[in-house]
């Protein structure tokens, strides 16, 4: 086996709470083996030139465990393997030039943290011949193969802090306030801000909702003197027979954009309860700022395992969260596959338990 002596590591696709917490961690425990790390800028990107990276010492990710953002950038835009770009040495494929570089920059190897896009890109690099570790990254907790992702516990807490401020002023007002929450196609964050929040309703991709159904059940809490509700709508629902509501259709260079359902459904349940409603979208508040605790130690245990995989050669792999141990798991398994809140889901059922409405 060839000896690991000097990595790469980067970070793509949306960022999220704790990247920077990966980071530290890798870069302390590598350089605590003798490996040197090189921080590569804006993802892939920073494989396109040489002055577009920098060696990161453990002096250089001091204090950042507790910041949000990524001191590396990233970019979720783009295909690097339909791409042609023009570099310091004239137009080339942009994959081609990215396996090039990491070889001329005498890189062993790559820590690659990302969502399932990044992922499946760096499940490509793999077989172009990279040899390289995942780290699963994602706000929307959507990765298959791991139980948690970090960023998903900070989205959660913002959005269950968001919806006790909304309590108030929705029972102040007697109002039915729909709260927009990110996640994309899968329910994750509304479910678990929703139960947290103690929402009366959670509308998520996985269930298609109907609003009468919706609308029924906030007028019976009307009967029994509870004038006022709190729906969570997550991003990519949609009520049933129709389609999730976009910002923006996909393009060459992005997905589609999910959002607008918290306010198509406060209008909706304006027109059938007769009161009056307000919409709020967290957006991409639930992104920023510090990841919590449960985030930064998920994130440090991560990044930790990702340089021991390294340096035991264990390549086209993904650290994976399953408690209690953090473990690998080939990236074939978890690309092109999105993880869904599962219909028996025990906080599914806890929350019908505790007369939520899905809308169905
Ligand atoms: O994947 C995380 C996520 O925050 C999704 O929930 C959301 O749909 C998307 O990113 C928005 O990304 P951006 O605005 O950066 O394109």
């Amino acid at each position: 086996m060839k000896s690991i002596e000097r990595i790469g590591i980067l970070t793509g696709g949306g960022d999220a709470p704790g990247l920077n917490a990966v980071i530290r961690a890798v870069v302390k425990s590598a350089c605590n083996a003798g490996i040197t790390c090189i921080g590569l800028e804006d993802s892939f990107d920073g494989l396109l030139e040489f002055n577009h990276s920098r060696e990161l010492t453990p002096r250089d990710v001091t204090g950042i465990l507790r910041l949000g953002g990524t001191i590396l950038g990233t970019v979720n835009t783009g295909d690097p393997f339909a791409a042609s770009i023009a570099t310091s040495e004239g137009p080339r494929v942009y994959s081609e030039r990215v396996v090039e570089i990491f070889h001329k920059m005498a890189l062993d190897a790559l820590v690659v943290i990302g969502g399932d896009g990044t992922l499946a890109i760096a499940h490509q690099f793999g077989k172009m011949g990279i040899p390289l570790v995942g780290v699963p990254k994602t706000i929307d907790n959507d990765i298959v193969g791991t139980v948690n992702c970090f960023g998903f516990d900070t989205a959660v807490s913002f959005a269950t802090d968001a919806i006790d401020r909304l309590h108030t002023t929705a029972e102040a007002h007697r109002r039915i306030m729909v709260v927009e929450v990110m996640g994309r196609y899968a329910g994750w964050i509304a479910l678990w801000a929703g139960v947290a929040g103690g929402a009366d309703a959670i509308l998520i991709p996985e269930i298609p909702f109907d609003i009468s159904i919706v609308a029924h059940r906030l007028r019976e809490r009307d009967r029994f003197g509870a004038k006022f509700s709190i729906v969570v709508a997550a991003e990519g629902a949609c009520p049933k027979g129709g389609r999730p509501s976009l910002i923006e259709a996909a393009t060459d260079a992005h997905p589609e954009r999910l959002g607008g359902i918290g306010a198509l459904v406060c209008e909706a349940l304006a027109k059938e309860t007769g009161k009056q409603t307000r919409s709020v979208v967290l957006g991409h508040l639930q992104r920023g700022g510090a990841p919590t605790s449960f985030d930064r130690v998920l994130a440090s245990r991560f990044g930790a395992k990702a340089v021991e995989l390294v340096r035991r050669g264990e390549f086209g792999v993904m650290v994976a969260s399953a408690p209690p141990d953090i473990v690998p798991i080939p990236l074939e398994e978890v690309v092109g596959r999105t993880k869904t809140v599962p219909l028996d889901s025990d906080l599914l059922m806890t929350a019908k338990a505790l007369g939520v409405t899905f809308g169905d």
